[in-house]
């Protein structure tokens, strides 16, 4: 399973966390590669570039707080970008929102809790049913003029 990682500096020492603690995991890290500051739209508009163009299934998205992060990959086509604080919204995010990237805030969430909610993202699964016809709904929204 191939997932894509991105972060700005804020996210950075988590990103790198994640990468290590789910060593199993084939990781696409398309930056940053420093804890330099920069700017997180650059790097997560590259992670859902991949995602849109069908070389990624998902992703996770990493700033200080995970609003910008998830704000830009909310802006993208069939992005579907979930900012979850606890493992229940993390689940959720799956079983109903089919969330293709999850958001994190470093600065919010510590390590251990971060990867508690990636590892209940990862393990739950869509339910389809009444939950595709509202992300169908968002579809509309999105493709509207
Ligand atoms: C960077 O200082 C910080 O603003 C960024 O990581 C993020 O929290 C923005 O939403």
């Amino acid at each position: 399973m191939k997932i894509g990682i991105a972060s700005d500096h804020g996210g950075y020492a988590l990103k790198e966390a994640v990468k290590r603690h789910f060593n199993a995991i084939d990781f696409d890290d398309v930056g940053t590669h420093s804890a330099e500051s920069c700017d997180y739209p650059d790097f997560v508009a590259l992670l859902c570039r991949k995602i849109q163009k069908g070389e990624l299934e998902r992703g996770i998205v990493i700033c200080g707080t995970g609003i910008g992060a998830s704000i830009t990959a909310n802006k993208m086509r069939g992005i579907r970008a979930a900012l979850c604080c606890n493992e229940f919204m993390a689940e959720m995010a799956k079983r109903h929102n089919n969330a293709n990237v999850l958001a994190l805030g470093a600065r919010v969430l510590g390590d251990e809790l971060a990867m508690r909610i990636i590892a209940r993202w990862l393990d739950s699964s869509f339910e389809g049913g009444r939950h595709q016809k509202r992300l169908d709904k968002i579809d509309g929204i999105e493709k509207a003029p």
